[in-house]
């Protein structure tokens, strides 16, 4: 039987649609989720995705690798920040993580009312395909965007997913159409469609130069990757 798909664009849509039942993927494509598959791909025992960097940084750093983002830079006072380039397995192999970030780190506790919750990122973008068509949930794919505004990178991930679950899943949604649309236009060449984004723009002003491309490496982390009893966890 096929099962429903549903994209929500931005946080401030995520209200409208009931996740009762359903698989959630939380996408933050720059650079949550790329960062959390990295580095529990890499060997993190866990990472526990915390909202306000006073919590992340109330756990203690001989236990932790803690980590912080806020626009788009390592936060004050944090050892880690939010760059998939950070999380080698010589650094965090073993190790328990704690991060927070600007949208990502939100967005998955915004979706805890799911039955489930995942991380999609260009890094495990075949394992979640995989792993959505062969669960017997309704799928919602979350865009975490910026700043509850709707984002290129997110919503084109989305785009991805949506093509490979056409045999699975059905919708009637504008939403999934857009996402599709902006597959179907980007998939060609999708770094180079990125560098019109804002975030694209963002990372330009504040020096990074390599995370898009990082970041856009197909399937370089093929893990999947759930959230349970408060961490994120290869599974
Ligand atoms: C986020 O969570 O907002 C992003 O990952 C921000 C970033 O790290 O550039």
């Amino acid at each position: 039987m096929q099962k429903s798909l549903e994209v929500v664009l931005s946080p401030l849509l995520l209200p409208l649609v009931d996740l009762t039942g359903k698989t959630v993927v939380v996408i933050d494509i720059l650079r949550a989720t790329s960062t959390i598959c990295a580095a529990l791909n890499n060997g993190a025992k866990s990472l526990k995705p915390v909202v306000s960097t006073e919590e992340a940084l109330s756990y203690n750093k001989n236990e932790y690798c803690i980590a912080g983002e806020r626009n788009g830079e390592k936060a004050p006072g944090f050892d880690f920040g939010n760059s998939p380039r950070e999380y080698s397995r010589e650094l965090i192999g073993g190790k328990k993580i704690v991060l927070t970030t600007t949208n990502g780190t939100k967005c998955i506790h915004a979706s805890l009312d799911a039955d489930e919750v995942l991380i999609g990122s260009f890094f495990n973008l075949d394992a979640i395909i995989t792993y959505l068509r062969n669960s017997s949930n309704d799928a919602v794919l979350f865009c975490s965007g910026w700043k509850d505004r709707v984002n290129l990178e997110d919503t084109l991930f989305a785009g991805y997913v949506a093509e490979g679950l056409r045999e699975t899943h059905h919708w009637d949604s504008d939403e999934v159409e857009i996402s599709l649309n902006l597959y179907n236009k980007a998939s060609i060449d999708p770094i180079s469609f990125l560098r019109n984004a804002s975030h694209a723009k963002r990372f330009e002003r504040l020096g990074n130069t390599q995370d898009l491309e990082v970041c856009l490496e197909f399937n370089a982390h093929p893990i999947v990757v759930k959230y349970a009893d408060g961490e994120l966890v290869g599974i």
